[in-house]
């Protein structure tokens, strides 16, 4: 039976998919598009249920070890020469979840051309996935947005065709030139309801997962998150703990502790949204700047509530910049409105920040960070109660923070060196 904490599977990453590609209008979708394409060509094939699913699942985070929003437009628009970073780091990024895991083999050859495959069959699994996605996902790229879909389908097909026995399997071919005869699969594939389409039509329509279950997905999400920029390479990790320790020494449940980590590993999903050239800059943010970075919280938000079956934790994770008096962003709830979650995430947050490099500054000594703190919580910003707490165990929740962030830096500087 269903609880009202399960969560949708295919939600959870169709979520994520259009959270990392909404960052650019030429990209927007992009990783979505591909999904519904690979999955139109495995319901042409009759392939069985978990094969769908494998390939849904692999195609619509295909992309993800192109770390930055302006790599992975530079992979999109066919400027980028060197392809096989992005599939690796991919591919790696995927063995650490083990709801991701089976697709990772054809996130790592999804660019690699069917003569390349020396010896192979495309009956093996891997080969077939693999040269599927890499149709998909070319497809999606010969696409040009400014041009109705039905007027340059046909060129489309064409390009395929003619990339037939070299890059792409005759067998794969055949696959998508049946599912592109029909004029509905490309008005679907650039409709507006392409999400809902594949949520409540995709083969991972009936996936449910507890809410516990979500905790498996964490190391690739904060990693995808953080691992944007070198310097908030382990903030979520940081965050998601510090939380962890507030809200036990609070006194909440053990339910709620959990949840709050959650909250914590996924505040930041919004920066997904954000170009890092924003994020890295290393002078002050022009208001027109920093008129982009307060949509992150937004977009956290959007991404966790549109979830569903996630009770508090979108309200907690998005309203880390809101402040008790109501000067925050973007929402501007006020003490009235931000409930005791809500209120540990953000100093959480502040206490994390301040404690890393930035771009304009290195981390902070206690001293400096304890009275930007006290400062926060007497012009009502954060709450004192919850400073105070945090101020009082200052050595030991910063020694944990230290030493979860300490195991999260070891994977970034293998994944990313
Ligand atoms: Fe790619
Ligand atoms: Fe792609
Ligand atoms: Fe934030």
């Amino acid at each position: 039976m269903l609880t009202e904490n399960t969560i949708n599977l295919g939600n959870l990453l169709l979520s994520i998919s259009d959270a990392i590609d909404i960052v650019n209008r030429s990209l927007s979708s992009h990783q979505m598009r591909t999904a519904f394409i690979a999955w139109q060509m495995t319901e042409s094939a009759k392939m069985p249920k978990n094969t769908k699913e494998r390939i849904l699942i692999g195609a619509l985070l295909h992309d993800v070890g192109a770390l930055t929003p302006e790599d992975k437009i530079r992979l999109h628009n066919f400027e980028e020469n060197s392809l096989d970073a992005h599939c690796s780091r991919g591919a790696e990024l995927f063995e650490l979840s083990p709801l991701l895991q089976p697709s990772a083999a054809m996130v790592r050859y999804h660019h690699k051309p069917w003569e390349k495959w020396m010896g192979a069959t495309i009956a093996d699994p891997d080969v077939f996935d693999s040269q599927l996605l890499y149709l998909a996902d070319l497809v999606e790229r010969l696409i040009k947005r400014n041009i109705f879909i039905l007027h340059q389908h046909e060129k489309i097909i064409q390009k395929i065709i003619a990339r037939t026995g070299s890059e792409i399997h005759p067998d794969i071919v055949d696959l998508f030139v049946n599912v592109s005869k029909r004029e509905e699969f490309w008005l679907d594939l650039l409709s507006p309801r392409l999400f809902s389409l594949l949520l409540h039509h995709g083969p991972c329509k009936k996936t449910e997962l507890e809410i516990m279950e979500i905790f498996s997905i964490v190391p690739f999400v904060r990693s995808i998150i953080d691992f944007k920029s070198h310097f908030t390479a382990t903030h979520s990790t940081g965050v998601a703990e510090c939380a962890y320790h507030v809200a036990k020494l609070f006194g909440l449940t053990d339910k709620t502790i959990s949840r709050l980590k959650l909250a914590g590993y996924f505040h930041d999903i919004g920066k997904l949204a954000v170009p890092n050239a924003i994020l890295d800059k290393p002078d002050k943010l022009t208001k027109t700047e920093f008129a982009i970075i307060k949509q992150h919280t937004y977009f956290t938000y959007s991404v966790l509530s549109t979830i569903g079956g996630l009770g508090d934790i979108p309200e907690w994770a998005a309203f880390h910049h809101e402040k008790l008096d109501g000067s925050g962003y973007p929402f501007h709830v006020d003490r009235t409105k931000i409930n005791t979650g809500s209120r540990i995430m953000a100093v959480a947050d502040v206490f994390t920040a301040l404690a890393e490099d930035r771009p304009y500054r290195s981390g902070m000594q206690r001293s400096e960070i304890a009275k930007i703190l006290a400062n926060m919580a007497k012009d009502q910003g954060l709450d004192k109660r919850i400073v105070e707490l945090l101020l009082d165990n200052f050595e030991d929740i910063r020694e944990n923070v230290r030493e979860q962030q300490a195991l999260v830096h070891a994977e970034y500087n293998k994944l990313v060196s």
